[in-house]
């Protein structure tokens, strides 16, 4: 099960402390060594996907230093084509300071570098070298508002499938959400979502989920950690997904990335949006049971192993 998809966003490179729990403000907490792993947000889902089983290009920008020689390198590794990350030789490659706690719940600070400098021009000539090719395209939105609203109305003007992971759900992306793509945002985007589309209070998940596809007029897929997801399609029904648990939770950096990227990979390779959605489940409780958010992202033979017999679609 092949599809082709067109990953639009960051890559960085996340320096990770594991430590016994997290710093509150003016505090030290000291971990053993510093660990060094691929990630962005663009990127992790890039990896999730290929390893599931898509063809992968990834659309975005490192900086002309050894981090982003490195950060390519790990793309390249799991067969992503990179032809379209573009060098921005006055930015640094996008780095992330993470510290992991015992229970693998993370606090993350990131530097965006060269993530902040893709303008809408990187976006078209990587759309033109594109046309006639995806199936599916995916945009995540830690890099500029002004790229992600050019490539979603982009995608949408050729016809392209698209799935937009409001991570973060930022006001300057408000205008890409009238172009319908298929949101994926967690708990709190959500409600940020909701409110950039005029919703008032903080409503429950499901109420939230069904006001925003009534404005947008598409499926919306709300991330909920440990609890699975919440799919709501387009006319407003909702269906749960419970997660499967996971053997042991090291690292939760990265579960939804993984979700987003076998999600849309799934959609790309033709599967409907329910079962696209618990594959992307399966593939996301697989991927925290090691250090770094892509070292246990799964492959192929992997989620269909973790599916039941009924998510495969079978009696
Ligand atoms: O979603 C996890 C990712 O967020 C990390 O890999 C880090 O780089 C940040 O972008
Ligand atoms: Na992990």
């Amino acid at each position: 099960m092949t599809g082709r998809l067109l990953v639009v966003g960051a890559v960085n490179v996340d320096m990770v402390v594991a430590a016994p729990t997290l710093p509150g403000p003016g505090e030290t907490v000291v971990g053993e060594d510093l660990q060094r792993h691929g990630g962005g947000k663009g990127g992790n889902a890039a990896v999730a996907a290929a390893r599931s089983g898509a063809e992968v290009r990834f659309v975005g920008a490192v900086g002309n230093d050894a981090l982003g020689t490195g950060a390519l390198a790990d793309l390249r590794d799991d067969a992503i084509d990179v032809t379209d990350v573009a060098i921005k030789a006055e930015a640094a490659t996008g780095a992330a300071l993470i510290v992991v706690d015992a229970d693998g719940e993370n606090q993350i600070a990131v530097a965006a570098g060269a993530n902040a400098a893709i303008t809408p021009g990187d976006v078209d000539a990587a759309f033109a070298r594109a046309e006639g090719w995806p199936d599916c395209v995916l945009i995540s939105t830690e890099i500029t508002a002004a790229a992600v609203v050019h490539a979603v109305a982009a995608a949408t003007a050729n016809g392209w499938l698209c799935v937009l992971n409001p991570a973060p759900a930022a006001p300057g992306i408000r205008e890409a959400l009238g172009q319908a793509p298929i949101l994926t945002p967690n708990r709190g985007e959500l409600l940020d979502v909701y409110r950039l589309l005029g919703g008032t209070g903080a409503p429950p998940v499901d109420t939230a989920a069904r006001a925003v596809a009534a404005r947008t007029g598409a499926p919306v897929v709300v991330t909920l950690g440990a609890e699975g997801i919440l799919v709501c399609d387009a006319f407003g029904v909702t269906t749960r997904i419970p997660a499967q648990t996971a053997r042991a939770v090291v690292d939760t950096t990265g579960a939804g990335d993984t979700f987003n990227g076998v999600f849309a990979a799934s959609l790309a390779a033709g599967q409907d949006l329910l079962s696209a959605a618990r594959r992307g489940v399966a593939a996301a409780a697989l991927s925290v049971e090691a250090a770094g958010a892509r070292t246990s992202m799964p492959h192929a033979p992997a989620i269909d192993t973790a599916l039941t017999p009924a998510d495969r679609g079978q009696p």
